[in-house]
């Protein structure tokens, strides 16, 4: 066991330092992109995550035809947004990126518990259940408006509006929001039942969106992708739309986690090829900053060996 803030393999380490200069090497950069794509679509067939399949079908779904519809053109985007992310050189803003989310979410929750031969699916809906005992502890009473910031194709928002429409025993408002037009668009697609109320085409920074008109606002794997500023702008963003009483809800990695601690190097190497904002997550506190912006901060929780939920509520 070890009681480090965070892995030495981030931040200003010197194993971060000789890790980054390897990324910023374009070459041998170009070879750890493609190996930490073919690790993930490697993981994906060995688990019975239809990787190609789900691919296939939205490529043929329709979801590019709603680009257009679902695009704000009066929205930019930041530098730290247009960095290669995933493996992808354009980041979240490309169709691929759009396609490949769903079956990327389960391999990365397939990696949780890799001795315990769970499907995706299953894997997936225990890391969220994990999440839900915190929401359901924080969150009012009274739950009508659910804000999914940072949604990308819903992976979070379709089963939250689930939860809280059974918590609440009546049909909740969800809302989903993204700075990506390609992941709403394949949202959207899956939203057969159209269940969520809007898909919102926005940075997460600024809204947009009217003041105390949220019960809830999650955060699930979006800080993680965020410079430290843009998390403390989103964090403001989030006070503003919540209701007094209502909660802000983080899900992402724990750099606490012995599990990350002790990642092999090659693991290692390969997830921070692919992630240029972990350094500055892992360094960042993040449960300082939410009080800094005029959260009442509530807890922090190892909600499972990779992942930590961190809750705060807007003062009454
Ligand atoms: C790793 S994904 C997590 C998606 C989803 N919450 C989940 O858990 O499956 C991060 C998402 O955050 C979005 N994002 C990053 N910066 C954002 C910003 N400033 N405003 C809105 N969305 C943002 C990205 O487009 C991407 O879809």
């Amino acid at each position: 066991m070890t009681n480090k803030l965070k892995p030495n393999w981030t931040g200003d380490d010197l194993l971060s330092r000789f890790v980054n200069l390897l990324i910023q090497t374009k070459p041998i950069y170009q070879v750890m992109k493609r190996q930490a794509r073919q690790v993930m679509i490697k993981t994906a067939e060995k688990n019975g995550v239809h990787w190609r399949q789900t691919y296939q079908e939205l490529e043929s779904s329709g979801a590019k035809g709603l680009l257009s519809d679902i695009t704000n053109p009066s929205v930019g985007y930041p530098d730290y947004y247009r960095k290669p992310f995933h493996a992808y050189e354009e980041g979240d803003l490309c169709w691929q990126a759009a396609f490949e989310a769903i079956p990327a979410t389960y391999v990365r929750a397939l990696r949780v518990w890799p001795q315990e031969n769970l499907s995706g699916e299953s894997a997936y809906e225990r890391l969220l259940g994990n999440f839900y005992q915190v929401l359901d502890e924080y969150s009012p009473s009274l739950v009508k408006d659910v804000l999914d910031m940072g949604c990308s194709v819903g992976m979070l928002t379709f089963p939250l509006h689930r939860y809280y429409c059974q918590r609440q025993k009546t049909k909740v408002r969800t809302v989903g929001l993204d700075l990506s037009p390609y992941m709403l668009a394949v949202a959207k697609t899956v939203d057969v039942n159209g269940d969520i109320s809007e898909w919102i085409h926005a940075n997460a920074e600024k809204t947009g969106l009217p003041e105390n008109s949220f019960d809830v606002v999650t955060l699930k794997s979006v800080l993680h992708h965020l410079p430290r500023h843009a998390t403390r702008n989103v964090f403001q963003e989030a006070l503003r739309v919540l209701r007094p009483g209502g909660c802000l809800a983080i899900f992402d990695q724990d750099p606490r986690s012995p599990v990350l601690q002790n990642l092999p190097p090659a693991l290692f190497v390969l997830l921070k090829s692919t992630e240029p904002w972990l350094d500055d997550y892992h360094t960042f506190d993040v449960e300082a900053a939410m009080q800094e912006v005029g959260f009442q901060y509530k807890t922090t929780v190892a909600s499972d060996p990779r992942h930590r939920a961190i809750v705060g509520i807007k003062p009454s």
